[in-house]
């Protein structure tokens, strides 16, 4: 067959958002973990899409971990930033981790695509996708395509959209 064109992906966002449980969603069943726990600074994992080859860099999303993130905004094509969208607390550092990242020297001026999944949306108290995207200011981006998706990742729900978006952003 033809082989798929290779892209790095970073996976950022605060720890518990749901990161590795997203990417383990797309792993084949061999490659699944049963068990996920805290990412400990950072996992490199391989998953296909229909057009694409991904490398993705499941970073953790601890404090302690987060300044290993910038070292990897150069080599990557585009960024999955997850949310947890029933955290209404940490909405805020959400925000300024993003803050963060755009103005970083390595992304400010690459039209590099991110994709935001709001996840856990089947959280009794979570925010609304629309909702979690006026809470960090989304409509402010300006130099870099973006795409919000709820999501579900322990059914899968709202994950392969998100995901079909980054495909034909990078293809
Ligand atoms: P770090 O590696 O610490 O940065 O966390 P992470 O973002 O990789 O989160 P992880 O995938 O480890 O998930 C954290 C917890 O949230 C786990 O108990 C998951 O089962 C749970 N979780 C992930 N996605 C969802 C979701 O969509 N809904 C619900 N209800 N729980 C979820
Ligand atoms: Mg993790």
């Amino acid at each position: 067959g033809v082989k798929k064109k290779e892209v790095n992906v970073m996976v950022v966002g605060l720890d518990n958002s749901g990161k590795t449980t997203i990417i383990n969603h797309f792993k084949s069943p061999d490659a699944k973990s049963h068990d996920i726990v805290p990412t400990v600074g950072f996992s490199v994992e391989r998953f296909k899409s229909k057009a694409l080859a991904f490398t993705a860099f499941d970073m953790s999303g601890q404090g302690r971990y987060r300044n290993l993130w910038e070292q990897y905004y150069k080599e990557c094509d585009g960024i999955i930033f997850v949310i947890d969208s029933s955290d209404k607390l940490r909405m805020v550092v959400a925000k300024d981790e993003l803050n963060l990242l755009l103005e970083n020297p390595e992304l400010k001026n690459r039209t590099i695509p991110i994709l935001f999944f709001a996840n856990k949306m089947d959280a009794r108290d979570a925010v609304s996708s629309v909702k979690c995207s006026h809470l960090l200011e989304l409509q402010a981006i300006s130099n870099k395509p973006w795409f919000i998706c709820a999501s579900n990742a322990l059914t899968g729900d709202g994950l392969h959209e998100g995901v079909e978006w980054l495909t034909d952003q990078l293809k």
